[in-house]
């Protein structure tokens, strides 16, 4: 029998191959900013993750977005972000103002924002050094009930599953860069000087 073609690539990861780079670079900046040095650091994270959830809500509770990924409108953790903001009485900072794009190219967005989940794991476990977990403080970076990697694989599965043209297929890339891009500007809007990278 001759041997099956291999399976096509998926759209995620295709995603992922192309913001590989970026993913990395919004790493070692995280890293460089030590965000689980002490409370106060950690405050500022919480700043940047308000900034980038908050940004994507509108996406998120986007009806054809909706349509397309049922259930997108509960996966936002900006909600969280803001308790866990309440939680070390933080002022809560205003609205941030929307990521406004066309479907295709939220698409983009919204697979960095869920992927963000994956290494959050390693996150969540740093902020047990400052008395934080899922009920106080560290909300946002709890795993979902179901488990990060199932919960993600639901998610690749209903990107995936998406028929996009070519151009609409090269708008998710630029959107995928973008929130990149987006997180990078957020990180250092935030920390400024107190980056080493
Ligand atoms: C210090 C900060 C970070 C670390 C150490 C980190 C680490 C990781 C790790 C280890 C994975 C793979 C997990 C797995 O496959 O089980 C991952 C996946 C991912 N991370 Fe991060 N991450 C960080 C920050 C971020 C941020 C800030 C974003 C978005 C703004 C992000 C977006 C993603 C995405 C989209 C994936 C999924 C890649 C894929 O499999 O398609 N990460 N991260």
């Amino acid at each position: 029998m001759p041997p099956s073609p291999a399976p096509a690539q998926g759209r995620c990861q295709r995603l992922k191959l192309a913001s590989s780079r970026d993913h990395d670079t919004v790493d070692t900046l995280v890293m460089a900013a030590r965000p689980f040095a002490d409370r106060e650091r950690y405050a500022r994270f919480l700043h940047v993750q308000h900034a980038f959830h908050g940004s994507l809500l509108g996406l998120y509770q986007d009806a054809t977005l909706n349509r397309w990924l049922p259930g997108l409108a509960q996966l936002s953790r900006f909600a969280a972000v803001q308790a866990d903001m309440n939680d070390l009485g933080l002022g809560v900072p205003p609205m941030p103002a929307q990521v406004a794009v066309e479907a295709p190219k939220a698409l983009g967005w919204l697979y960095c924002s869920e992927g963000s989940n994956l290494g959050a794991a390693f996150l969540f476990k740093q902020t047990q050094q400052l008395g934080l977990d899922a009920a106080f403080g560290a909300r946002h970076l709890a795993p979902h009930p179901q488990g990060r990697a199932l919960h993600w694989r639901a998610f690749v599965e209903q990107v995936d599953g998406q028929v996009l043209s070519e151009e609409e297929e090269a708008q998710a890339v630029r959107g995928a860069i973008a929130a990149f891009d987006g997180y990078r500007a957020h990180m250092r809007q935030v920390f400024g000087d107190a980056l080493d990278a």
